[in-house]
């Protein structure tokens, strides 16, 4: 079974996208076969990987992205994966073994147009579509947007674990609580819809620390989170192995930059300046690390 993993924080703009696309970039270099699906309607990822011209297509064309499987559901989530999407300039494949769900814009439909049936909410027709195709992988990966709405919901219900990206500052922490409480409400609300084979329902197992700058302490940050952390342990709302991730990723000025070319970190190579390209990615590097060595569900 593969490892279904989101990266989620109740707070906006401290990672998530960035750190899921670079690290999925990571393991794909380690030789994992790995899909990320992008569940937020701003589309970073997609856009990120596929460059602009390739994405405009599919949003042009209100077909091919992850909208498709629930409206008008003629889709197929298997017929809208992205087969090793990152290409060089030449159109070449760049990264093979890293795939891509796909979003554009009309995801955003999924929280008010879409109608559904009351039986069949989209994070089980999502969690449905994925059973097919998950053999394929080693590794499944959600980016989810800073909610639990219903286009989260299909990252949230189809995971087994979840990591929390965070700034070491006090909008994260109050984020991460957040987080944790509204999962607890998800979990309790779809809990009906859970089969055994799905495996556990998804707890976090990790907090990962972004955007450190450099000459900045992040002790205090770092010990308040961990405070949290314990109590939430205590009152079995995280899970009893998560921990805060000893690897965490500087503020560098490439990955900002990483965006505009379309490549992941790993890939940006020449453009940067040697030494910052290497330091970021060696964090990326060791929080892919990690995140193999953390234990699953
Ligand atoms: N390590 C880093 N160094 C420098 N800039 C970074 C770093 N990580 C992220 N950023 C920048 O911070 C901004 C927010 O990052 P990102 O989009 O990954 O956050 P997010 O949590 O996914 O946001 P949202 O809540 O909107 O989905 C982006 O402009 C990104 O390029
Ligand atoms: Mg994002």
């Amino acid at each position: 079974m593969a490892r279904r993993i989101a990266f989620i924080n109740y707070k906006g703009g401290v990672g998530k996208t960035s750190l899921i696309v670079n690290v999925a970039a990571c393991l794909a270099k380690l030789g994992q076969r790995v899909l990320l699906c992008d569940f937020d309607t701003q589309s970073n990822a997609s856009i990120w990987l596929l460059k602009l011209d390739r994405w405009n297509k599919i949003n042009a064309a209100g077909d091919g992205a992850v909208y498709s499987i629930f409206d008008p559901g003629r889709a197929r989530l298997k017929d809208i994966v992205v087969r090793d999407v990152v290409e060089d300039k030449a159109g070449a494949k760049a990264l093979p073994g890293l795939d891509l769900v796909p979003t554009t814009f009309n995801l955003v439909d999924l929280e008010s147009e879409y109608a559904g049936e009351p039986k069949r909410p989209a994070y089980l027709i999502f969690q449905e579509q994925l059973a097919e195709i998950e053999s394929g992988y080693d590794v499944v990966l959600f980016d989810c947007p800073p909610n639990i709405l219903r286009a989260s919901q299909c990252g949230i219900f189809s995971a087994n674990e979840i990591y929390v990206p965070a700034n070491p500052d006090a909008l994260s922490l109050i984020g991460f609580t957040l987080l944790v409480e509204k999962l607890h409400k998800f979990h309790a609300l779809s809990a009906s819809f859970r089969r055994a084979a799905m495996g556990p329902a998804a707890q976090v197992q990790g907090i990962i620390f972004n955007s450190i700058k450099t000459g900045t302490d992040i002790e205090v940050p770092k010990m308040r989170m961990q405070l949290r952390l314990n109590q939430f342990k205590a009152a079995k709302r995280a899970a009893p192995t998560a921990k805060i991730f000893e690897a965490q990723v500087r503020d560098a000025m490439v990955v900002r930059r990483a965006v505009t070319l379309g490549l992941p970190v790993i890939l940006v190579g020449q453009e940067a300046s040697e030494e910052a390209q290497d330091n970021v990615v060696n964090d990326y590097r060791k929080v892919a690390a990690e995140l193999l060595r953390q234990a699953g569900g």
